[in-house]
């Protein structure tokens, strides 16, 4: 009996290296939580790109939305750990959807980290219609205001949901959330000026602005972007010390063999280190996360100092998801 056990294992740890070994030898799916167009379907689409070429297989995106991005995750969570599903996500999905939503599953127990990927500061715009044509102005205007601004945002415990929390916490202005399934949805009703801003992604509205159909008042960091030197910090423009990145990064579910996660954080470094999609991502105000912070390991360790940090905050905030 004993050696039927030893062979069963032994068989069962081969078939796991031979999977390994001939990883991927079928298209691998990238969930993206929100809708495309939006700033994670476009990152997550310009590496999946590049992937492909490191992998030799089809890499697609696969938009899965609701509930914040909060469905999505889910779905890659409860995929076969075989590498071939892969949660793409960030500080909202993956850190503040676990404070504010009962889930399901676990963002740590039940994802494996593959890797860190591009950051951006968060960015405060408005429709072209709002009456100010700086951050002091739209901050007089928006407490002048006999109901509370529209905000949008790509759900509950969204990144731009949590940009908008932070705003109100560091003006004490209050905001009324419209939820999209994506701020790339949300920007096309701030463009048509159906809403009446959006504390977003500074990927997402950079080439908005550029083009002059919604209005940048300030960059929420304490340094301005390189591709868009024109726009004022918070700290320049009256908002002094509210700053806020959101990060982004990749996960697969428990338990996937650490060769495949090996082998699928490769290509994400290699697509990070390409210089033609170094330059696609800059020009839209991301910045590369250092080299050594690339690793899966470094995710995780992220990920899980940013719980510690973001959930005291959000708890306080009291959101609540019906
Ligand atoms: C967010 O607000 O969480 C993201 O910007 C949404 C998206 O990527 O569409």
């Amino acid at each position: 009996m004993r050696k039927l056990v030893l062979t069963v294992l032994a068989t069962l740890a081969l078939g796991g290296l031979a999977s390994a070994q001939n990883f991927p030898s079928r298209p691998v799916t990238i969930i993206v939580p929100f809708s495309a167009g939006g700033p994670s379907d476009a990152m997550a689409r310009i590496l999946a790109e590049r992937m492909k070429v490191s992998l030799g297989e089809t890499v697609l995106v696969e938009n899965v939305t609701g509930a914040g991005g909060s469905i999505g995750v889910g779905r890659a969570a409860k995929s076969p750990p075989d590498g071939y599903t892969v949660s793409f996500g960030h500080l909202g999905t993956h850190v503040a959807n676990g404070a504010i939503y009962k889930l399901g599953y676990d963002l740590v127990e039940d994802l494996d980290p593959v890797a860190l990927l591009p950051s951006n500061p968060m960015i405060i715009v408005s429709k072209n219609a709002v009456p100010a044509k700086t951050l002091k102005e739209l901050l007089d205007w928006l407490k002048s205001r006999p109901s509370p601004a529209t905000a949008g945002t790509a759900g509950a415990g969204s990144g731009s949901h949590v940009a908008g929390l932070a705003f109100e916490a560091a003006t004490g202005i209050k905001l009324q959330y419209v939820p999209y399934r994506g701020t790339g949805p949300a920007m096309n009703d701030l463009v048509a000026g159906q809403i009446d801003m959006i504390v977003d992604q500074t990927s997402n509205s950079i080439q908005q602005v550029r083009a002059g159909t919604i209005r940048a008042y300030a960059i929420v960091d304490n340094k301005r972007v390189d591709s868009a030197p024109d726009i004022p910090t918070t700290d320049e423009a009256g908002l002094p010390g509210f700053h806020m990145t959101l990060w982004s990064g990749m996960w697969v579910p428990k338990g996937t063999p650490k060769d495949v996660i090996a082998k699928l954080n490769a290509a994400a470094v290699e697509a990070l280190n390409d210089p033609a999609v170094r330059k696609q991502l800059e020009n839209l105000g991301l910045q590369m996360p250092p080299k050594d912070k690339q690793t899966p390991a470094a995710l995780g360790a992220w990920q899980k100092a940013e719980i510690a940090k973001w959930w005291p905050i959000i708890k306080a905030a009291n959101v609540k998801v019906d």
